[in-house]
């Protein structure tokens, strides 16, 4: 059963986050991240924020990931279907999968850094590029839990962030197409706003009628299928 969205803010063992990062570290062969940084590594001088940081620095990515698979209690069961969207190098489903899970992720097709890391770690990706109101593709199963974490997608073709309407299609879809009943949602968003803001007043609102539990950019849900 998987943490009720509540509780998914509760402070974590940092040790056991630190230990299991260690595990998974260890069990796979993180090479390809080398490879790729020493490829790669100028881009981050015209894009500081380019795909090749994620494998200069894929410790710490893998430990994020390990601290966001505890929080929603991975650890504790195991056989849940999961689908991440927008899932950059693929750590996050690389930590489900060490812990029985099934996960399928979708991204953008064609980057060269987290296609050759997802690839090489046997990561199922659906390549498509989410859009406001576009339905998701079809999955063929339905999942029970949806995340995507550091957001970029929520932009419209003009730059400008999306709004609630936008949101509101994204969790319609979720809920009639891809969540099993009583399936969760996390959303993490980036700060798209001045002030250091991840949403707008309208965002929140709609975020809250819909039973989000909101910390920061980190908003959950649990959305009744259907
Ligand atoms: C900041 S990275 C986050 C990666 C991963 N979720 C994580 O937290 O490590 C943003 C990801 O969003 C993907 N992305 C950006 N716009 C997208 C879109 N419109 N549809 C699908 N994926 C998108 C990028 O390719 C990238 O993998």
């Amino acid at each position: 059963m998987l943490t009720q969205p509540h509780i998914l803010y509760r402070k974590l063992d940092a040790a056991l986050v630190s230990d299991v990062a260690e595990v998974i570290l260890n069990a796979n062969d993180f090479s390809i991240c080398d490879r790729l940084a020493a490829q790669y590594r100028d881009m981050l001088d015209v894009r500081p924020h380019a795909p090749v940081k994620y494998v200069i620095d894929y410790p710490r990515h893998v430990r994020d990931c390990v601290r966001r698979a505890l929080a929603l209690g991975l650890n504790e069961c195991t056989g849940l279907d999961i689908l991440d969207l927008a899932t950059g190098a693929g750590f996050f489903p690389l930590v489900c999968r060490h812990f029985g899970h099934h996960c399928v992720a979708l991204d953008l097709p064609d980057d060269p850094v987290y296609g050759r890391v997802t690839k090489h770690f046997g990561i199922e990706v659906v390549a498509a590029r989410i859009e406001g109101g576009k339905l998701l593709p079809d999955f063929g199963l339905r999942f029970d839990a949806v995340t995507a974490f550091a957001i970029a997608f929520s932009r419209r073709g003009d730059m400008m962030p999306w709004a609630s309407g936008d949101w509101r299609f994204l969790l319609d879809d979720l809920r009639r197409n891809h969540l099993k009943p009583e399936g969760l949602i996390w959303l993490v968003l980036n700060k798209h706003f001045p002030g250091d803001a991840h949403y707008d007043d309208d965002v929140k609102s709609f975020f809250l009628s819909q039973g989000g539990a909101i910390k920061g950019g980190s908003v959950v849900f649990r959305l009744v299928a259907g």
